[in-house]
C-alpha cells in the first residue's frame, strides 16, 4: 500500500535558503536605519532580493562575489561547483561605490525608497558587459532586450549577504503568492510525489495547454508559475496574464491537480542559460521535472529553437536535480483534428494551425478573436479587452 509523500526533493545545493528578516531583526533594522547608508536598487534587483531571501534562489544567500560571479559566467558554476547558470549581480554606478566601504551594512531601498532589505557589503567590482552578454545571452547585439539591461546598468557590482526586512502581500496577486516552502508544504499536502513546473511570461494558449497537460499525464500536479516580475515594455502585463489563467483553469483544467502561484523573479530573455537557471528555480519551488518547449524564454532569432533543451544534455542529470520534459513545437492539426506536434503527427505546414505573436496581437487589437484551435474564446475575450482599455 502506498503511503503519502512526507517530504519533496531536495533544493539546488542541499538547503532551502530562508534570509527573510524576524520579526527582531528587522525591529533592529528599522530602529537604527536613520544610521544605515541607502542604496536605490532598481526593480530587477528589488525581485533578485526577495527571490534570494525567501529560497527561490537557493544556495545563493547573497548577490554574488566576484570568483562565482566569473565562475558563473564562464563555466555556469558556482565555485563550489554547484550548476548556476545566470549571474545575480546588484549594480551600482561607480560614484556610488566610492562612498560605500567594504564590511559595512548597507540599506536597499526600492524606487519608492521604501527600505527593501540589507546588505553586508563584503565586496565590489567591476565586470566586462561585453563578455557577460556574450557568455550569458549568447550575443553582444544591445538590441537583445537583456544585453540592453547589461549595458545600461550600473559599471560596479556590490556583493555579499543580503537579508529581506519585510515579506509583504504581493500587491496584486496576494492569494497567488506561494513562497517556496509554501509550494513544498502544499505538494506534500496534496499527496503529490511529482510535480512539473511551468514557467511563462505569455497570456494562455492551446500550445501551452497542451504541453502542460501531455506533461500532467506522467506527472501527479501541475505547477503554473508564471512570472510576474519586470518583463520587456511589449509583453502582456501580468495582471492580465493571470485573469487568462483564473478563468482558464476553472473550466478547463482539473482542479485537484493544479496550483496556480506567481514567481516574482524578472525576464532576462538568456534562452538556454535562462532555462537552466528556470528549472532551478522550480526545483527550489519543489518541482521534480520542468517544462522546456520551444524557444523557452527566447526572444527574436537570437536563439535557435531548440537550443534551450540541448543546454540541458552539458549537464549530467544530478548535478541539475530536477528532469526537464521537453516539447517540440505544438500546433492544432486540422488532419488529425487535435492539438499535436511534429512528433506526433503526419501532417505538412498547411494542416498547422499556428500564429505569430504579432499577428495574434494585431487581431486582438481590432477586436478580432483568434481562432479557437489557436486560443480558449474565454481567454481571447480577456486580452482584447485589456488591449481596447489600454488603446483608450
Ligand atoms: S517564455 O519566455 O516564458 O519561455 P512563453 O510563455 O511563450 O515564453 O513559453 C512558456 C513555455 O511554453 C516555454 O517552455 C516555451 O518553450 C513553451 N512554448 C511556448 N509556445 C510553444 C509551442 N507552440 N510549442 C511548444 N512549446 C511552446
Amino acid at each position: 500500500m502506498s503511503s503519502a509523500p512526507r517530504q519533496t526533493i531536495a533544493p539546488h545545493g542541499g538547503k532551502l535558503i530562508n534570509q527573510v528578516a524576524t520579526a527582531e531583526q528587522r525591529q533592529k533594522y528599522q530602529d537604527g536605519a536613520g544610521g544605515l547608508k541607502r542604496v536605490r536598487i532598481d526593480d530587477r534587483a528589488v525581485s533578485d532580493l526577495e527571490l534570494i531571501a525567501i529560497g527561490g534562489f537557493s544556495p545563493l544567500t547573497g548577490f554574488m562575489g566576484s570568483e562565482d560571479y566569473h565562475s558563473v559566467v564562464e563555466k555556469m558554476r558556482l565555485t563550489n561547483g554547484v550548476v548556476w547558470s545566470i549571474p545575480i549581480t546588484l549594480p551600482v554606478s561607480a560614484e556610488v561605490a566610492e562612498t560605500l566601504e567594504i564590511g559595512e551594512t548597507l540599506g536597499l531601498e526600492d524606487s519608492t525608497g521604501t527600505l527593501v532589505g540589507i546588505l553586508d557589503l563584503a565586496e565590489k567590482y567591476t565586470y566586462d558587459k561585453q563578455r557577460e552578454a556574450e557568455m550569458v545571452y549568447r550575443t553582444t547585439d544591445e538590441k537583445h532586450p537583456g544585453v540592453k539591461v547589461v549595458y545600461g546598468q550600473g559599471d560596479v557590482y556590490l556583493a555579499g549577504p543580503i537579508m529581506l526586512l519585510e515579506r509583504r502581500p504581493h500587491p496584486l496577486f496576494a492569494s497567488r503568492q506561494l513562497d517556496p516552502a509554501d509550494s513544498r508544504q502544499a505538494f506534500i499536502d496534496k499527496g503529490w510525489r511529482s510535480v512539473v513546473g511551468f514557467q511563462t511570461r505569455n497570456p494562455i494558449h492551446r500550445a501551452h495547454e497542451y504541453i502542460q497537460k501531455c506533461a500532467l499525464e506522467i506527472v501527479d500536479g501541475l505547477f503554473l508559475h508564471p512570472l510576474v516580475g519586470a518583463t520587456k515594455s511589449d509583453d502582456i502585463p501580468a495582471d492580465v496574464r493571470m485573469h487568462c489563467y483564473e478563468v482558464l483553469i476553472e473550466k478547463y483544467y482539473p482542479l485537484d491537480r493544479v496550483i496556480l502561484a506567481i514567481n516574482p523573479a524578472a525576464m532576462r530573455y538568456a534562452g538556454p542559460r535562462e532555462a537552466i537557471f528556470h528549472a532551478l528555480v522550480r526545483k527550489n519551488y519543489g518541482c521534480t521535472h520542468f517544462i522546456v518547449g520551444r524557444d523557452h524564454a527566447g526572444v527574436g532569432d537570437y536563439y535557435g529553437t531548440y537550443d534551450a533543451q540541448y543546454i540541458f544534455y552539458e549537464f549530467e542529470p544530478q548535478d541539475l536535480g530536477i528532469t526537464p520534459l521537453m516539447f517540440e513545437h505544438a500546433f492544432y492539426c486540422k488532419r488529425i483534428a487535435g492539438m499535436a506536434t511534429t512528433k506526433t503527427s503526419p501532417s505538412g505546414p498547411e494542416d498547422r494551425i499556428h500564429l505569430s505573436g504579432t499577428k495574434v496581437r494585431a487581431m486582438l487589437r481590432e477586436g478580432l478573436e483568434p481562432p479557437p484551435e489557436f486560443t480558449r474564446p474565454e481567454v481571447a475575450q480577456i486580452l482584447i479587452e485589456a488591449m481596447q482599455k489600454q488603446a483608450q
